[in-house]
């Protein structure tokens, strides 16, 4: 048993009167071991201790078996205090830290050995040394539950903790000092504002999707005016060109709404087995002669025997369509479009960390690999071409990557993007060939 077991062994039984009595008797000096059997000769005036499944009874010397269950208690009450999830420091009476669990150590950034000499005050933030909180350490009996305070630890990083204090009494119940149990709050803080943070962004959603709504109306009144003055209009009056104008410019404003619309509020998918195969030739069939005139060739590498995906088709028909569109854009001297097709099935761990599991049948994706011989995306723009309205493009909304991942992910599928600049870029999109799975824990 090493030096520092030793001393939190010396605040263990500091905090239970009993156990204290005991290691005295097993011990001349608290700081070194206790549990010595030759040591062990002192009288004991006689306690009843309860461990679990155990009522024990000491009067006399201590044998070798009382010493043997002493050893077991230490062992217990270290366990515990060794192993809760919250840091426990004791104080004395002029705030010296005389005991600190692991814990305490983690969450002030500083080994637990170390902080026995240190001060708990070192580790308060300037406003809070100026507090209540100070004061309440030196009063005797205070009992203060779960106050929220700044702590700075050792390496001046400060954290937001929940704090517990409770009187420290000696062998004769008088006041010797405090107890503190910290829990850091810090996380909970974050995502208490990630949280409150989206709650706003939804109203905003919500808003905006209103007013969206209500921009629609007018603009097929627009729409369909400028085509009824385009009607009455004779074939050479320049007046018709303005009036083209004003239709194409509301059909261009539609669009962005439809597609503000497809990211604010997605449909649920309607899944069913679908073959991946027909839904891509179905999207290339689309693009055919666009992509002839753009001097793209189109190669399909399809695996055999690929199982079906289970899919909304027509929501997937729109995320390949997207990819081809934006690989089309980023070939504008011409190139190679490239689809690729296989299947793979999730190992025991990877079904683990997707947190899934599966009765009957086999968690397996289609992977659909969408490559370009196109100038490939910069290292520094590869984290940002996922976020709503990112674009590098003059005539782009960037909406076409975040619909295509909200989409894939309702699917519960994946989307990836691997990109080497001057060679191209592949987006990967992993779909479910299962039907449904249930998330670990439940039943
Ligand atoms: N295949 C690709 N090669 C190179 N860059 C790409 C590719 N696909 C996407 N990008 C980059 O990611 C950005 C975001 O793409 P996204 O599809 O979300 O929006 P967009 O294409 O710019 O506009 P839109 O909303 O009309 O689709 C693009 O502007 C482009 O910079
Ligand atoms: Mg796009």
């Amino acid at each position: 048993m090493g030096g520092s077991e030793g001393e939190n062994c010396r605040s263990v039984f500091s905090t239970t009167s009993d156990c204290r009595k005991m290691a005295a008797q097993t011990k001349k000096q608290t700081r070194i071991s206790p549990f010595d059997a030759s040591s062990a000769t002192e009288p004991t005036g006689g306690h009843s201790l309860r461990i679990p499944d155990e009522e024990v009874h000491f009067s006399g010397q201590l044998d070798p078996g009382q010493v043997e269950l002493i050893k077991r208690l230490y062992h217990f009450y270290k366990s515990i205090i060794q192993n809760i999830n919250a840091g426990l420091l004791a104080l004395d009476f002029h705030g010296q830290i005389i005991f600190a669990n692991r814990r305490a150590g983690s969450l002030l950034g500083i080994a637990p050995r170390e902080l026995l000499q240190r001060k708990f005050q070192d580790f308060l933030t300037n406003k809070e040394r100026n507090s209540q909180l100070a004061g309440w350490l030196r009063v005797p009996g205070k009992r203060i539950d779960n106050i929220e305070v700044h702590l700075r630890r050792a390496d001046g990083k400060d954290i937001i903790a929940g704090l517990s204090i409770s009187p420290l009494e000696d062998t004769r119940n008088h006041f010797s000092g405090v107890v503190l149990l910290i829990h850091d709050l810090t996380e909970t803080y974050r995502l208490r504002h990630q949280v409150e943070r989206m709650e706003r962004l939804a109203l905003l959603g919500e808003l905006a999707a209103g007013i969206a709504h209500e921009i629609r109306n007018p603009m097929a009144g627009i729409k369909a005016s400028a085509q009824i003055l385009l009607e009455s209009l004779p074939e050479d009056d320049y007046r018709r060109q303005l009036l083209t104008r004003i239709i194409r410019e509301v059909d261009k404003s539609n669009g962005l709404l439809t597609e503000f619309f497809t990211f604010a509020r997605p449909t649920r998918p309607k899944a069913n087995f679908h073959n991946i195969e027909l839904i891509i030739d179905s999207v290339y069939l689309l693009l055919a002669p666009r992509l002839r005139n753009r001097k793209i060739q189109f190669v399909e590498e399809f695996e055999e025997d690929l199982p079906q995906v289970y899919v909304d088709e027509h929501q997937i028909e729109q995320v390949i369509l997207n990819l081809f569109l934006n690989a089309m854009d980023a070939m504008v001297e011409g190139g190679k479009l490239t689809v690729r097709t296989r299947k793979r099935e999730l190992s025991l761990v990877e079904q683990k960390q997707a947190g899934v599991k599966l009765s009957g049948e086999k968690l397996g994706y289609v992977l659909v690999e969408v490559q370009d011989t196109g100038p490939g995306i910069p290292a520094h723009l590869i984290d940002k071409i996922f976020n709503p309205f990112f674009t590098t493009k003059p005539e782009g909304v960037g909406l076409g990557l975040s619909i295509c991942t909200r989409l894939v992910e309702e699917n519960r599928g994946k989307l990836d993007v691997v990109s080497k600049p001057g060679e191209g870029t592949t987006f990967i999109v992993a779909l479910p060939t299962f039907s449904r799975a249930i998330p670990r824990g439940k039943p």
